[in-house]
């Protein structure tokens, strides 16, 4: 296991209204999260603003993208000197959501992971393979291919935590096995001991995402290379998500 704290994130990806941030935002105010874990919380650029300035201080606010370059004529597009300048700490790159359906490259993930930590931020950087790849034996090749497109650009890796989450078990409710998390998890680590460096692989956190629930937590936090949970669904309801954050 990690050395670092115990990690959870909650992605509430494209979801919410005004209403219904400000309700998720007062409820989680109000929750039982220990102190000694490091908590994240990463709501639609839109409501950014709003999260930051009303969320108590016990969490750490996240965007779910950010651009490759610096701010500029980049239409639509949102760079990390302007989350910074939100006073926003972390970025979620390489959402498999994001890999899917907008195309997004393991080359172009580890721009955008170079980019976002050269410019201050902290990395969320997610990997993981599709039922297909896993059923056809090519998922170690394909994890591998999505950590040499961050390893081969950057070379500090303090403000990165890995996010493994198998495509299969992202908002199906097929959770991966407690097992099958840590054959990946220990994967993952010894292949950053070989490519990056022994001290890289003690301290990073690996934490798990994909069908995350207050019932199943638990478990998988009980395996030795799941350092914490990257959580979806779970994460829009402030019980359920304390709940998660008091797993470990
Ligand atoms: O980033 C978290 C995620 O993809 C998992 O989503 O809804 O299966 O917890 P969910």
């Amino acid at each position: 296991g990690s050395s670092g704290k115990f990690f959870v994130g909650g992605n509430w990806k494209s979801n919410g209204t005004k209403e219904s941030v400000k309700k998720l935002v007062q409820d989680l105010n109000f929750a039982q999260i220990p102190s000694d874990i490091d908590v994240i919380v990463a709501p639609t650029y839109v409501h950014l603003p709003y999260v930051v300035e009303n969320i108590k201080d016990r969490f750490q606010v996240s965007a779910q993208n950010c651009w490759v370059g610096k701010a500029g004529a980049y239409t639509g597009e949102i760079a990390p000197e302007q989350l910074k300048d939100l006073d926003v700490p972390w970025v979620i790159l390489g959402h498999s959501e994001r890999r899917s359906l907008l195309k997004e490259s393991n080359e172009f993930v580890g721009d955008k992971t170079a980019n976002a930590l050269a410019h201050g931020l902290k990395v969320i950087a997610c990997i993981g393979e599709t039922l297909e790849q896993r059923e056809s034996g090519q998922m170690y090749n394909v994890l591998e291919g999505q950590l040499s497109g961050i390893a081969d650009r950057i070379a500090d890796w303090d403000n990165v935590v890995v996010a493994y989450e198998p495509v299969w078990a992202i908002g199906t409710g097929k959770v991966a096995t407690p097992d099958q998390a840590q054959e990946v998890h220990a994967f993952i680590r010894k292949w950053l001991a070989d490519k990056v460096s022994p001290n890289v692989s003690s301290a990073i956190r690996i934490i798990y995402g994909g069908s995350v629930n207050d019932k199943n937590a638990a478990e998988l936090a009980g395996k030795e290379d799941v350092d914490g949970f990257l959580v979806g669904g779970a994460s829009l309801q402030a019980q359920s998500f304390a709940t998660i954050c008091n797993a470990n």
